[in-house]
């Protein structure tokens, strides 16, 4: 028989137990919902990797509220890196930092690195500062699926899985922390997120990017590979190509070939009222408008949530118009790419 469905609160005090004692909590974060446990528990590491049916390749991101956390579980911090925390913490940053071994290596998938956000998010920070132990927490969705952005989308997707949802509300920035590379030279963008390369680059000066982690389950699980992840320090390992993801097969409008939707009911997910790029489409049973004037913040808070709706349609196809590149726009750009079927 299913699980029953956990149970939707705001009582940070049973929340802050529940990890406590070696439990899960999906929680709402400014960026997206998180799947939280005791990042030094490896037992409920584990429970987070299960219930998402999450490779183990894929390492996950420990939050914190109070820098004193930060001195234990990392090395110290660069000038960069404290620049960086400085300008963006609390808020949607994270930092891949060399670890210590107090980090379990469950955590970081075996990587000699941890990566290290914390949350802007006043519940989240509530939470943490209650708990007073570091968190690791994925997104709270099943493994290559959309990521959620309230809590009514964890119930629906891991609900019979985890012990509680503590609901902050819709998240306000809706795409996930830019994960930057800290351990080499120059900083790197592993994944582009809710600070943006714009914004990195006018505290810290020119950072590289690197979003081509793909690394398939296949070839990631031998030993070989982890050890060349140790090597190089480049990739968010769980970068892969294909993330983000519908069950309804989406294209970018910009891929569009006429023939293709024929005969399909079409649903469109357009970026601003006044866009021509998606009009094209034969029978169109659905729209999704992202903005009126097309600002990107406002984009990026309604983005996975208007994902879902479409999803939730029973359409042929979703058709996605691209996003202006920059600011914003290229973490949706990288999303919207990724949740693509090939
Ligand atoms: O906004 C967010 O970051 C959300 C909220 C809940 O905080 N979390 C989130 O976690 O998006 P997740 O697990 O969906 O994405 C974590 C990303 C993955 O691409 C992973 O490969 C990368 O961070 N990552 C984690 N540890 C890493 C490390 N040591 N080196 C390189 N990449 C790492
Ligand atoms: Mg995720």
């Amino acid at each position: 028989m299913p699980k029953a469905n956990c149970s939707i609160s705001t009582d940070v005090s049973h929340a802050a137990e529940i990890l406590r004692a070696g439990g899960l909590v999906a929680f709402g974060t400014e960026t997206v919902y998180g799947l939280g446990a005791n990042a030094l528990d490896e037992h409920a590491v584990a429970r987070i990797f299960d219930a998402k049916n999450r490779p183990h390749f894929d390492p996950l991101i420990v939050h914190i509220a109070d820098l004193r956390w930060l001195d234990r579980l990392a090395e110290q911090l660069t000038p960069a890196a404290k620049t960086l925390a400085d300008a963006f913490w609390p808020g949607p940053l994270t930092m891949v930092l060399p670890k210590k071994d107090i980090v379990p290596d469950l955590v970081t998938s075996g990587l000699p690195s941890v990566a290290i956000r914390m949350p802007s998010h006043p519940l989240a920070l509530e939470l943490l500062q209650k708990v007073d132990l570091p968190i690791a927490a994925p997104s709270a969705n099943p493994f290559g699926q959309i990521s959620p952005t309230t809590a009514q989308h964890v119930l629906d997707n891991l609900g019979d899985r985890i012990d509680l949802i503590l609901d902050g509300g819709p998240c306000g920035v809706g795409v996930e922390s830019t994960v930057v590379l800290m351990t080499e030279d120059r900083p790197r963008i592993l994944r582009h997120g809710g600070i943006t390369q714009e914004q990195l680059e006018s505290v810290i000066g020119q950072v590289d990017v690197y979003l081509g982690g793909d690394v398939a389950p296949s070839s990631v699980g031998s030993s070989e590979s982890s050890s060349e992840h140790r090597q190089t320090g480049v990739a968010a390992p769980g970068m892969l190509s294909q993330h983000y993801s519908p069950t309804t097969p989406l294209v970018l409008a910009s891929d569009l070939d006429s023939e293709s939707i024929a005969h399909k009911r079409v649903g469109l997910l357009q970026f601003s009222a006044t866009s021509a790029a998606t009009r094209r489409a034969g029978e169109v049973v659905s729209v999704e408008v992202l903005t009126v004037d097309g600002n990107l913040t406002v984009a990026a808070a309604s983005f996975f949530a208007a994902l879902r709706r479409l999803d939730a349609e029973g359409l042929d196809l979703i058709i996605a118009e691209p996003f202006p590149d920059h600011g914003l726009g290229r973490a949706l750009n990288d999303r919207l790419t990724r949740a693509c079927h090939r």
